[in-house]
C-alpha cells in the first residue's frame, strides 16, 4: 500500500477532503499518516476504527518517507516545506489545495473531468507536483468546460458571485453571527413601518456594532466587489487566475483564450455562483450548445431556462453539499447571434476545492 501524508486536515477544505476519502473508501486503498503543524505527537483523526499519532508536519524526515502528500495547510506552508522536500530529493507525489504552486511550470493545475490528458501527459513526462485550481475557476470549468474543450471560446467574462467559504471557516461564522445580529435588531421592529425597519438595519450596517473582523466590512445586506489582494492593472488576484489558471488547466499557456471580470463576494455560505458573456467563434445553434454542456461531465446539471427551473435548481440551496455544476439561464444575448449568457453555480469545497485533489490521488493510485 502506497503511504499517504496528510496535512491540514483539520481546515475547512481538509475536512471537506476526509469526509469524502470516508465516503469514497478512499483509507481502504492507503497507509495513511496524518501530519500537524502544531499538535505532532497527539493522537491523530480515528479512521476506520484505528487512531495514530500525529506525525511532525515540519519533519522533512518523516515527510520523505511518504510516497504520496497531500496539503490542505496553506501556502506558507508550502513555501517553507516543499523547496526543502525537494532538496532532500524526495521523489514523491506532491497534491496540493494551496495556489503557492499552480503557477509553477512543473506543476500542473488538476481537473480531471476536464484535463485528464493534461494530468496523464505530465505523470508520463515525470512531473510530481500536482494543485488544486481556484475554485471559481474549476468550478467554471465544471459548468462549461466542454465548450472550451470544443474549441467554441473566443473570449468570456464572469461575473462572480462567491460564498463567504472562500475565505475559510471564520469567514463563514461571521456571516451567520452577522445574519444572527441582524435578525435580533429587526425582530421588535417587524410589525412596523417598513421604513424605520430599513433605516434602523441600514445604520446598523453603518455603525461599528457589526462583527465583521474577517470580512472587514458586513457581509450579511451587502456584497463586497473586491476578492484577494490588489494587482497593477486593476484587477484582484482572485480575477487575474480566472485567464491565467483556466489556460493553464486546459493547457494553452501558449494560445491564451482572454477572460476577465469582476469577483464579488455575496452572502452564500459555500457555493460559488457565475455570470458569463461567452462570445462563441460562430454561430452555434442553443440546443448543440446545450449538448455540448450535458455531455461534458456527469456532474453537470442543465438547467432550463425557466423561472421555475431557475429558482429551484440555479442556485447554491440546490447544490450545497453536492457535486453537482448546475448550468443554466442558457441563450443568446441581444448583442448577436455568437454572444452566449450562462449562469452556473457549485459547491465551492467540493469540485472548487477538495475533490480534484482525492481524485488525484485515485489517479496516482
Ligand atoms: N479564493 C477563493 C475565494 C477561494 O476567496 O472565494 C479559494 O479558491
Amino acid at each position: 500500500m502506497k503511504k499517504v501524508g496528510i496535512i491540514g486536515q483539520r481546515g475547512m477544505v481538509g475536512s471537506v477532503l476526509i469526509e469524502r476519502m470516508l465516503a469514497e473508501g478512499d483509507f481502504n486503498k492507503i497507509d495513511a499518516t496524518f501530519f500537524s503543524t502544531s499538535q505532532a505527537g497527539e493522537t491523530g483523526p480515528e479512521i476506520l476504527g484505528t487512531a495514530k499519532p500525529l506525525a511532525d508536519a515540519f519533519s522533512v524526515e518523516a515527510l520523505s518517507e511518504m510516497d504520496i502528500i497531500i496539503s490542505c495547510q496553506g501556502g506558507d506552508y508550502t513555501k517553507e516545506v516543499h523547496p526543502k522536500l525537494r532538496t532532500h530529493k524526495w521523489q514523491g507525489y506532491w497534491i496540493d489545495a494551496a495556489s503557492a504552486l499552480r503557477m509553477d511550470k512543473d506543476a500542473v493545475i488538476i481537473l480531471d473531468p476536464v484535463n485528464m490528458d493534461v494530468i496523464e501527459k505530465a505523470i508520463e513526462s515525470g512531473v510530481k507536483d500536482f494543485v488544486g485550481g481556484n475554485c471559481t475557476v474549476s468550478l467554471m470549468l465544471m459548468g462549461v468546460g466542454g465548450l472550451f474543450k470544443a474549441d467554441l471560446v473566443e473570449w468570456m467574462t464572469s461575473m462572480t458571485y462567491q460564498a463567504a467559504s472562500g475565505g475559510g471557516a471564520r469567514h463563514m461564522k461571521e456571516l451567520i453571527t452577522q445574519m444572527g445580529q441582524i435578525g435580533e435588531t429587526a425582530k421588535p421592529l417587524m410589525d412596523g413601518n417598513i421604513l424605520e425597519l430599513d433605516s434602523t438595519l441600514s445604520s446598523l450596517l453603518r455603525s461599528n456594532e457589526v462583527n465583521s473582523e474577517c470580512f472587514g466590512v458586513p457581509l450579511a445586506l451587502n456584497l463586497i466587489p473586491w476578492i484577494d489582494v490588489p494587482l497593477d492593472n486593476g484587477q484582484t488576484k482572485e480575477e487575474w487566475k480566472a485567464v491565467s489558471e483556466t489556460n493553464k488547466i486546459l493547457g494553452r499557456e501558449n494560445n491564451q483564450i482572454p477572460i476577465d471580470g469582476t469577483c464579488v463576494r455575496v452572502g452564500a455560505l459555500r457555493c460559488h455562483s457565475q455570470a458569463l458573456t461567452i462570445k462563441l467563434k460562430k454561430d452555434i445553434p442553443l440546443d448543440e450548445i446545450e449538448t455540448i454542456i450535458r455531455e461534458s461531465n456527469p456532474w453537470v446539471e442543465f438547467v432550463e431556462n425557466t423561472p421555475e427551473a431557475t429558482r429551484e435548481k440555479l442556485n447554491p440551496r440546490y447544490v450545497t453539499g453536492t457535486l453537482k455544476t448546475v448550468v443554466g439561464r442558457v441563450r443568446k444575448m441581444n448583442l448577436g447571434p455568437e454572444y452566449l449568457n450562462v449562469f452556473t453555480s457549485g459547491d465551492q469545497l467540493l469540485w472548487g476545492a477538495a475533490e480534484p485533489l482525492r481524485r488525484m490521488l485515485n489517479i496516482l493510485l
